[in-house]
C-alpha cells in the first residue's frame, strides 16, 4: 500500500508540479466550485495510476489543480462511494495520496438527509462530528505507522477553528447555516422512516452515504477536516417525502451559491 501510495503521488507531482497543502472534495452541493478556481489543470483519474474510477452519474472523475483566489488547491471533482462497489481502502486512497503529497487542510462537501426537526430543505450543515455507521472502518486492518497511529482519536475530526470561522463568514454574508452531526451509512437505499428516526434518537442531525471514510482517514494521517452537508431532503416518522435521486440533485443545486460563498472564503482565509 504505501509503494502504490508513493508510486501514485509522484505520477501527480510530476504532472502537477508543485502540489498546494489544500485539497476539496467536491461532493454535490460544491460541484461548482470548480468554476471559481483558475489557472486549472486537470488530471482524469483514468490516467492516475492506482486510482479507482467513477462511475456514478454526475460524478465526473478529475483531480483539478489551480488557483482559488489566493490559495493554491487541489480538488477531487468526483469521490468514490463505498455503495459503487469500491473498498473502504479504496475510497479513501485519495486521501492518502494528498496526504503524501503534504496536504494539510482538508475541505469535504456532501448531501445529506435532514432529522433534526429545525432543518428545512436546503439548508446548509456545518459538520461538527459524525457517528460512523459504515460496516466497516478504513483503518481496518495492518497499520503502517509512518501514515499514523493504530489507534487514532477522533475526538476533534472536524476542526473546531473552522467550524467557527466558517459560522462567523455565514453570518457576515447573512446565509442561514446549522450545525450537526453527520451520520455515515452504505447506502445505497435512502432510510426507512423508522431509519431516520432512529439516526436522529442516536444524535445525529443529517445522515449520507459518504464523507466518514475520507475524513476518518486525513485524521489518521493528522490533517485538519472542515465538512459540510446540503440538507438534499427530510426524514423520519412524520414525513411524507419520498427522496429521490433528481430531488437530491436538484435542492443541492439550489444551495449551492451559498454553500460555495462560504468555502470560498474559508479557503481563502482559513485553507
Ligand atoms: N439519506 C442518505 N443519503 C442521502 C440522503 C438521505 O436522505 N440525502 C442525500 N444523501
Amino acid at each position: 500500500m504505501i509503494e502504490k501510495i508513493k508510486q501514485t503521488a509522484d505520477y501527480i507531482r510530476s504532472k502537477a508540479g508543485n502540489v498546494p497543502e489544500t485539497a476539496i472534495i467536491l461532493g454535490t452541493g460544491l460541484g461548482a466550485l470548480v468554476d471559481h478556481i483558475t489557472e486549472k489543470k486537470y488530471i482524469p483519474y483514468t490516467e492516475i495510476p492506482n486510482f479507482p474510477v467513477s462511475t456514478v452519474e454526475g460524478h465526473s472523475g478529475n483531480l483539478i489543480f489551480g488557483r482559488l483566489g489566493n490559495r493554491q488547491v487541489i480538488a477531487m471533482q468526483g469521490r468514490f462511494h463505498y455503495y459503487e462497489g469500491y473498498d473502504m481502502k479504496e475510497v479513501t486512497f485519495p486521501v492518502r495520496v494528498m496526504k503524501q503529497l503534504g496536504v494539510k487542510t482538508l475541505f469535504v462537501s456532501n448531501a445529506a438527509g435532514g432529522m433534526n426537526k429545525e432543518f428545512r430543505v436546503g439548508d446548509i450543515m456545518i459538520i461538527t462530528d459524525h457517528i460512523n455507521l459504515f460496516p466497516e472502518n478504513p483503518l481496518r486492518g495492518k497499520n503502517y505507522e509512518e501514515l499514523g497511529p493504530r489507534f487514532p482519536a477522533m475526538t476533534e475530526a472536524y476542526d473546531k477553528r473552522l467550524v467557527a470561522a466558517a459560522e462567523e463568514i455565514a453570518a457576515k454574508k447573512g446565509i442561514r447555516v446549522m450545525k450537526g452531526v453527520y451520520v455515515g451509512t452504505q447506502g445505497p437505499t435512502f432510510e426507512t422512516p423508522a431509519e431516520y428516526e432512529y439516526f436522529r434518537i442516536i444524535g445525529g442531525d443529517a445522515v449520507g452515504m459518504s464523507t466518514v471514510p475520507e475524513v476518518i482517514v486525513a485524521n489518521h494521517a493528522g490533517m485538519k477536516v472542515f465538512g459540510v452537508s446540503v440538507i438534499t431532503d427530510l426524514g423520519g416518522k412524520d414525513v411524507t417525502d419520498v427522496p429521490t435521486h433528481e430531488e437530491v440533485q436538484k435542492a443541492a443545486e439550489a444551495a449551492q451559491p451559498y454553500m460555495m460563498e462560504i468555502m470560498r472564503e474559508l479557503i481563502e482565509r482559513e485553507g
